[in-house]
């Protein structure tokens, strides 16, 4: 059973195996109990054992567990060592040994994922072995789109578990947008109250014609948003919200109609946004708007221990800012040459707030526009050359380009994928990603803090539909964030599809429904026009 995803860095096969008894013992050493914790309750769901908690190093007995750190082991490195004395699990730190804790679930083979035992007589037995391992990348991230369909917080705490069961620790959370507001600020409270409602929903791309004719919403309380980040925080998870500025912000301005360009359009007549697209209407650069959002994100960084906090800043169409005399105003008052340079500013202003108070601001890669902020982070989608650049001028950056790791893209050429747009990106395209461009020396691509999956939801209107768009690639991309793999012609792929035959056990014993490798099961396909493929591009383009 060591058909490990993400391939560990070396694995040493020994003859023997370790099995867990009624008698085994979990001892977790000075610094891992939260691990040991975690661990424990996975494992005695799974199997029915108690494993009661060893109190010194000896105690986990050759049938046992042991967990411990390593000061000489990297951060995330870990070494999983299983022979006559029992499994030990070291890492450099606490989330070191979590990946370890996580790879020895992947060796108790899949019922090792299960809520319950099944109640059989069955050994749980780990192979005699030892593993080295460590992430290529510090940065392995997952972005949730929660604004365009809402996930419920059962989901998205499910969500977390299955990242930390990919070793994937960067949370990214699209918390706002054209087509909803989705976490409550205490000062602002229509923004809930209205931004996260919408009448109705168009149903597929943008391009259909057809509605779904009810109101979808929901957002997140600040308490459950505690509860979020502090599982997240469980499971070695860094959740960084996104709050969009100035663009994508419908549902703020829906809201608080004074946020919008007043002077250019009528902005008490915006309401939450039912479709997919570029929205025009945008933020208005005013201190109103400045002071307003200042007060969100002072109740975001009470939220979030993030060190990053996303600013959004793509997607901001200029029109209304070039028709707004409060926006021309602005412009001639900074001394700026044009609206790409207000954008700028804008950003800047809150990259110098989140500064301020000892955060760093990270934004789509739209923010080099008009001159980059200093000491913004990119993250780089509509392809590599915003992160090459953002690279060259020393600032970091998270591969995420859409032609590669949007997960919304369909995932094959043929008639049936329920979710029929953008590029096809199979799970071989995928496993073949990767995330740092040849362009970069070196030293210019110590900058690529690491890379991101997207699965934005337009077309993903419940969590099954997410399953399927994000299941099995984001596999092949954990494997991408993690593993040091050859370059992506030489990737075995093979290799990866004889580990996966395993893997999908284990999404199979998790719930998953990800995309089976024949293709769409009858219930996930979706007939007639929702099933017919869009050419062109994804609805949020
Ligand atoms: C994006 O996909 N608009 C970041």
């Amino acid at each position: 059973m060591t058909e490990l995803i993400p391939a560990p860095r070396s694995i040493v096969s020994g003859s023997g195996e370790v099995r867990l008894t009624a008698h085994s013992q979990l001892y977790a050493d000075t610094g891992t109990q939260g691990v040991g914790h975690w661990l424990r309750t996975a494992l005695r769901q799974a199997t029915g054992l108690p494993l009661r908690e060893g109190r010194e190093p000896g105690d986990a007995g050759g049938d046992g567990i042991g967990l411990q750190l390593d000061p000489g082991l990297g951060p995330e490195e870990y070494r999983l060592v299983s022979d006559g004395n029992g499994v030990l699990i070291e890492g450099g730190s606490p989330a070191g040994v979590f990946w370890g804790a996580q790879t020895l679930r992947q060796l108790l083979g899949p019922d090792a994922y299960r809520r319950a035992p099944l109640g059989r007589d069955r050994a749980w037995a780990v192979p005699y072995l030892t593993i080295r391992d460590a992430p290529r990348f510090r940065w392995r991230g997952l972005m949730l789109d929660v604004a365009r369909h809402f996930m419920r917080k059962d989901d998205v705490l499910r969500c977390l578990d299955l990242m930390a069961a990919h070793k994937l620790n960067v949370f990214h959370f699209h918390l706002t947008d054209d087509q909803g507001w989705r976490i409550q600020i205490e000062r602002h409270p229509r923004l809930t109250e209205i931004g996260s409602w919408r009448a109705r929903t168009k149903t597929g791309h943008r391009a259909s014609p057809l509605w779904e004719e009810k109101p979808h919403g929901g957002y997140y309380t600040q308490d459950d948003i505690r509860e979020i980040v502090a599982y997240a925080a469980e499971r070695h998870i860094t959740v960084v919200p996104e709050i969009d500025v100035p663009g994508h912000s419908q549902a703020a301005i829906a809201a608080y109609p004074e946020l919008g360009n007043t002077d250019v359009i009528d902005t008490t007549a915006l309401s939450v946004w039912d479709t997919w697209g570029i929205n025009p209407n945008v933020l208005a650069p005013t201190d109103n708007t400045l002071r307003f959002y200042e007060g969100v994100f002072e109740e975001v960084l009470e939220l979030f221990p993030s060190e990053f906090v996303h600013v959004g800043g793509d997607e901001c169409p200029k029109d209304q800012w070039r028709r707004s005399e409060t926006a021309q105003a602005r412009i001639r008052e900074l001394g700026l040459a044009d609206e790409d340079e207000l954008q700028s500013w804008f950003i800047g202003h809150f990259d110098a707030w989140l500064t301020a108070r000892g955060r760093r601001l990270i934004g789509w890669d739209e923010i080099l526009q008009g001159g980059l902020a200093k000491g913004a982070a990119v993250s780089s989608w509509r392809g590599y050359a915003g992160g090459i650049a953002a690279a060259r001028a020393g600032h970091d950056v998270v591969m995420c380009p859409e032609q590669q790791v949007y997960l919304d893209h369909r995932q094959d050429p043929g008639p049936d994928e329920p979710v029929p747009i953008g590029w096809v990106r199979t799970l071989e395209d995928v496993y073949r990603f990767e995330p740092v461009p040849p362009e970069l020396t070196p030293e210019e691509a110590r900058h690529v803090l690491g890379t991101q999956a997207n699965v934005w939801t337009e077309v993903m209107e419940d969590p099954a539909r997410v399953d399927y768009q994000t299941f099995p690639r984001l596999a092949a991309f954990a494997e991408v964030a993690w593993s040091v793999l050859p370059a992506p012609a030489e990737r075995d792929f093979a290799g990866f599809e004889r580990r996966m035959t395993a893997h999908y056990r284990r999404l199979d014993a998790l719930g998953v429904a990800y995309r089976p490798p024949a293709g769409p099961l009858p219930w996930q396909r979706r007939p007639g026009v929702l099933g017919r493929p869009i050419d062109g591009p994804p609805p949020h383009r």
